[in-house]
């Protein structure tokens, strides 16, 4: 999946995140919902010191509905396509044909976690760009 840079925004700090509570962002504009998580578990494309923190585009690749996070994986709500959040948010289960665009993450010495590319296109863009 192509890899898209945009400007770097704050998401979330190491130090506020629990295991398994996500926080939502917006990324990179305002109509593009994502995730950001602390899965406990070490995952592809993970940050952190347990490389466990990860975040994805919420925007479910089958039609675009909102996807949540319940049961430590992504669900939407839509049509029940199911995504595995430590593995690049692969789908296992469902419509949807593609995972879900995963968001690379930085962190700052503070611990501050930054958004600053997606790997993959977001569901509804005309121009990922
Ligand atoms: Fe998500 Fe259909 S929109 S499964």
């Amino acid at each position: 999946a192509p890899s898209l840079t945009y400007p770097a925004i704050k998401v979330g700090n190491v130090n506020n995140l629990k295991n398994n509570e996500p926080v939502y962002f917006n990324y990179p504009d305002a109509r593009s919902q994502g995730i950001l998580v602390k899965l406990g578990r070490p995952a592809i494309g993970g940050v952190g010191r347990e490389r466990d923190i990860v975040a994805f585009s919420a925007a479910c690749t089958h039609m675009g509905c909102g996807v949540q996070y319940k049961g430590g994986r992504f669900l939407c709500p839509c049509h029940y396509s199911m995504f595995d959040p430590a593995k690049a948010a692969a789908v296992y289960q469902g419509l949807a044909s593609t995972g879900l665009p995963q968001i690379q993450l930085g962190i700052a010495q503070n611990g501050d976690i930054f958004a600053r590319a997606v790997n993959g296109l977001i569901w509804g863009r005309a121009r990922n760009i």
